[in-house]
């Protein structure tokens, strides 16, 4: 049998992740392996966790990755952090919502589920009515919610957490890196977050941090393995995490100077996680969310001008993802299978309620770019053209490159 060597077709990734992984990253995957307790190894391990605090605007300690996708990433915090029976409220407003109230029921958490409308958030006084009702371990919430492309503010979630002495974990898995994120200004106790979206890295890793409070949970729930524990490893008085793998306690051990054995380190993804963060430092971070959000401007401009509606609350959109109604006269997967086809573009497709409504185009690391959020512009104009649907040639692009002008 002959088996072709990869060679992916290029694309242009413009949907909400995965997105293009910045080629400094991809050049970086390709090093020397390193052992995972090789100095050399753990020395990159303690600057991917200084450059991650800074992203994630914490001082927390306790910040680094896991070798999972973003879900996982959510599974591992969460499973840690709360343990069965708690309360948790979850407002949820899109798929990702959901998924915490998933992975929650199978923590054996007590949820209380707040819904809204698809294309809206939550108003700070209808999370605070539920608050007040007493006993919440948590609230876990969703900023950027990709499916909707609705942005949760946090900052008011932020001090009604304090003021009723409740955890707040967040998922920032399509934000960081895109979007101003302040985890301790904003009283966030976790985040977490993933690498293939605006950290431009590809899939594989989760970005975690977590304050004081929830240390000294995982400190209650700690039991090291047998095979490698020793006089001083007492185990906890609260119940054990249920996931070995996952098990935020070992894997605490593991990114501290004892250096733990516990799973053998994705060393190439190390590395990956790392030069994504390092772009990330080079741009700054002010530069960065500045990017983001010309560009988004010029895309909105584009398809306004073409007289494409946007979906959902437009204060509350995400900088790093654009809904759009399909237009009457092509259906999603016309549209979404032409840009493929013809340009290499990919978008995304939507869930549930807006399944068949929607498509969502994202900007995110380094797929957002002027040349890219042009080329976008044009493709899409010319399949709604090739498909009959009336919109004014050469508008969309003019008002993109206009955003880009003034801008200057
Ligand atoms: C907001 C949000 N949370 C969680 C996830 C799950 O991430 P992953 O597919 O990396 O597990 C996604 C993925 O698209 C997401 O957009």
């Amino acid at each position: 049998m002959n088996f072709q060597e990869i060679n992916p077709s290029p694309r242009t990734l413009m949907c909400p992740g995965p997105v293009e992984a910045d080629p400094r990253v991809l050049r970086a995957m390709g090093a020397h392996i390193l052992g995972q307790f090789d100095p050399e190894f753990t020395g990159l391990m303690a600057e991917t966790q200084e450059m991650a605090r800074r992203v994630f605007q914490t001082k927390n300690h306790q910040t680094y990755t896991v070798d999972t996708t973003s879900r996982g990433g959510l599974e591992t915090v969460l499973t840690a952090a709360i343990c069965p029976g708690d309360k948790v409220l979850i407002p949820a407003f899109g798929r990702f919502g959901y998924l915490l109230s998933e992975i929650l029921e199978r923590c054996g958490a007590e949820i209380t589920l707040l819904e809204r409308e698809w294309g809206t958030v939550f108003e700070p006084e209808e999370i605070e009515a539920e608050l007040k009702k007493g006993g919440y371990k948590a609230v876990a919430c969703i900023h950027g919610e990709t499916s909707t492309s609705m942005m949760q503010p946090l900052e008011e979630i932020g001090k009604l957490c304090k003021k009723y002495d409740a955890l707040l974990i967040v998922d920032t898995v399509a934000t960081l890196g895109g979007v101003d994120i302040r985890v301790d200004e904003w009283g966030l106790d976790a985040c977490i977050a993933g690498t293939q979206k605006c950290i431009s890295a590809p899939s594989g890793s989760a970005l975690i941090t977590y304050d004081k409070k929830i240390e000294d949970i995982i400190a209650k729930r700690k039991k090291v393995e047998k095979g490698i524990r020793t006089a001083d490893d007492v185990d906890g008085s609260l119940p054990m995490i249920p996931s070995n793998y996952l098990d935020l306690a070992q894997l605490q051990d593991y990114w501290s100077p004892r250096h733990l054995n516990h799973h053998t380190e994705a060393t190439s993804m190390q590395y990956a996680v790392h030069e994504a963060l390092r772009c990330i430092m080079l741009e700054g971070l002010e530069e960065r969310f500045k990017r983001h959000n010309l560009n988004d401007k010029a895309l909105c401009a584009g398809l306004q001008a073409m007289g494409i509606t946007i979906f959902g609350d437009l204060k509350h959109k995400m900088p790093v993802v654009t809904a759009i109604n399909i237009p009457e006269g092509i259906d999603g997967p016309t549209l979404r299978g032409q840009l493929l086809d013809y340009f290499g573009i990919e978008v995304a497709t939507s869930f549930g309620p807006l399944d068949g409504k929607i498509i969502r185009i994202g900007n995110m690391g380094y797929s957002s770019q002027k040349r890219n959020i042009l080329f976008t512009l044009g493709a899409l104009e010319a399949v709604l053209l090739q498909n009959g649907v009336k919109v004014p040639a050469g508008d969309g692009v003019a008002a993109a490159m206009e955003v880009y002008k003034n801008a200057k």
